[in-house]
């Protein structure tokens, strides 16, 4: 089925949505037995659904979308490894980097399972040489700082999991990840920083991409004009991930240092691909592997789950629901864990990069909207930051509340009192307080408008047991496979990026222009103008 908002399914919704209350309220007094029937489970992951605006109503009719979608075909499509990355003409095929030997993913009739195990066998080699103090640098020192070099898809992932995964980080050595190509981000995270200890992972699946390359020509003069300028320091101070070997072996690097994967993971999807090499060489392989079990968990739910009971399905469905029917054009992510506070991050490119495109697989303009803005911040620092407009704004923010049963860090009752905000938060957003409630408190009453809270704003509950490998790896696929399922509705390719491609030709040209003595600016009066007041104030320094 298309995605035609006039279609009957669309419309059934819709109507639905306009002839009931969704009040929470109400809800909640009328069905005691609301929070079970709204809660499920995925592996480790407990998620409670019953503070969101439904009932079996609209869950029925939204299963019943995904069933008109052919979204269960569609999942399986992407297991069996159908080229449904049309506009590239590839598969797409990140369940196939968390296989055990004796699973079978296949691309173009081959089964790629024992190449992904080859290269974790390699990443696993090298990660225990490196944190067992085997592989020395040019000058025979072990490795204490590792750094990454690398942007979106090559950096958000591992940087988020490295800091996700802190309590299973080896004390031995430090990693570091750059990304941006403002200097500012090298330089600050190469200070104080032991040449004769650092290793570079340039990780990049083309190997041409600006930021990193520039960053990786600049890593490798800092480590030469530090280590006497003799290349042959290379060898052991640079490693590539990436699937272009010629460009590595042109960038300088030894081909044998080099940790392959393909074209059927995308950048967003890569972080369990060797793009995680510097993750494992801070948690181990072993921790590594616990991930990717975590990952292969929620897959096989996904993969065989009915649509009614299957997590990232009724996640994806629900975003549907927000976007298309009731309106809602953003939602936050709200973890209550230090340790997650890149999740947001993470997750904005996993969504917005795969869901923010205006044409459907055929080419022809989408009837509705697509990709949710995604936002957030660790609770409960947002809750001191923007949670005044998620209470009380005029805009609802659908938000994912995650949290975690135990935690790794044991400050006594300090746990007690983040999942006690996270608890209360969702409360709040859901009951508010009406004006009744807040006139009875004693408030004077020109306050009351004031101190009243509206409520009825939705929200997930993830819990989990612990924020372990395992559970890191649970939640990252519950989220790939709930932006599957919203692209798989709207009809769209979720695995390509062309919108990224006009400024990065742009910024060639003006890179050109910046550095040429007299260059002849076409651009418009804007553009030309902000390009010269740049180049007159570089004259003048
Ligand atoms: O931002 C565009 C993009 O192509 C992302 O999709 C990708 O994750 C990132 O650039 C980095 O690409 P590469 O790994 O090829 O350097």
């Amino acid at each position: 089925m298309d995605f035609d908002l006039a279609e009957p399914h669309w419309e059934e919704l819709r109507d639905y949505q306009e002839q009931n209350r969704f009040d929470l309220r109400e809800q909640f007094a009328a069905d005691p037995q609301r929070a079970v029937r709204f809660t499920y489970t995925a592996g480790d992951l407990i998620v409670d659904l019953s503070k969101h605006l439904i009932d079996e109503g609209v869950l029925t009719r939204l299963v019943a979308l995904g069933e008109a979608c052919s979204l269960e075909q569609r999942i399986a499509a992407m297991f069996r490894g159908d080229p449904i990355n049309t506009t590239e003409n590839r598969a797409v095929l990140h369940v196939a980097l968390r296989a055990q030997p004796g699973d079978t993913f296949k691309v173009d009739g081959v089964d790629v399972v024992a190449d992904v195990r080859s290269v974790l066998t390699a990443m696993r080699s090298f990660s225990d040489r490196v944190r067992q103090g085997d592989w020395l640098g040019h000058t025979g020192n072990r490795i204490r700082t590792v750094v990454n070099i690398g942007i979106g898809g090559s950096d958000l992932g591992p940087a988020m999991a490295y800091e996700a995964l802190r309590h299973y980080r080896s004390p031995d050595i430090d990693v570091r990840f750059v990304s941006n190509v403002d200097p500012a981000h090298l330089v600050a995270q190469l200070a104080g920083a032991d040449p004769e200890a650092t290793l570079f992972v340039i990780a990049s699946k083309t190997f041409t991409t600006l930021e990193t390359m520039t960053n990786a020509r600049a890593a490798k003069s800092w480590l030469l004009d530090r280590l006497g300028g003799d290349e042959s320091a290379i060898a052991k101070h640079f490693v590539a991930v990436s699937t272009n070997a010629t460009a590595v072996a042109d960038f300088g690097i030894d081909p044998a240092n080099m940790f392959g994967f393909w074209d059927w993971v995308g950048g967003r999807y890569s972080f369990d691909s060797a793009i995680g090499l510097p993750l494992m060489i801070a948690i181990g392989a072993d921790a590594f592997e616990d991930m990717l079990d975590g990952f292969r968990t929620i897959d096989r739910h996904f993969r065989s789950t009915p649509l009614e009971r299957n997590v990232p399905a009724l996640l994806g469905l629900l975003g549907v629901w927000y976007r298309n029917i009731v309106g809602h054009p953003t939602y936050a992510v709200l973890p209550y864990s230090q340790d997650l506070h890149r999740f947001p991050a993470y997750l904005q490119q996993l969504d917005m990069e795969s869901n923010g495109k205006r044409v459907r697989l055929d080419g022809s303009a989408v009837p509705g909207d697509t990709g949710p803005i995604v936002w957030g911040e660790a609770g409960t620092n947002g809750q001191h930051a923007f949670y005044q407009l998620l209470h009380q704004g005029t805009s609802v923010v659908p938000a994912d509340l995650i949290g975690f049963l135990e935690a790794n860090d044991d400050l006594g009752e300090q746990h007690d009192l983040l999942m006690a905000n996270l608890f209360a938060q969702s409360e709040a957003l859901a009951f508010g307080k009406t004006a009744a409630e807040v006139g009875a408190a004693g408030v004077s009453p020109e306050l009351i408008p004031h101190r009243t809270f509206p409520g009825n704003r939705p929200t997930s509950v993830i819990l989990a047991p612990k924020l372990t490998p395992s559970v890191l790896g649970q939640l990252v696929a519950l989220y790939e496979h709930k932006v599957f399922v919203q692209g798989a509705i709207w009809g769209i390719n979720s695995f390509d990026q062309w919108g990224v491609e006009l400024g990065k030709v742009l910024a060639s040209q003006i890179i050109e222009e910046l550095g040429a003595e007299q260059p002849d600016l076409s651009h418009d009066s804007s553009t030309n103008a902000l390009i010269e007041r740049y180049k007159a104030h570089k004259r003048r320094l």
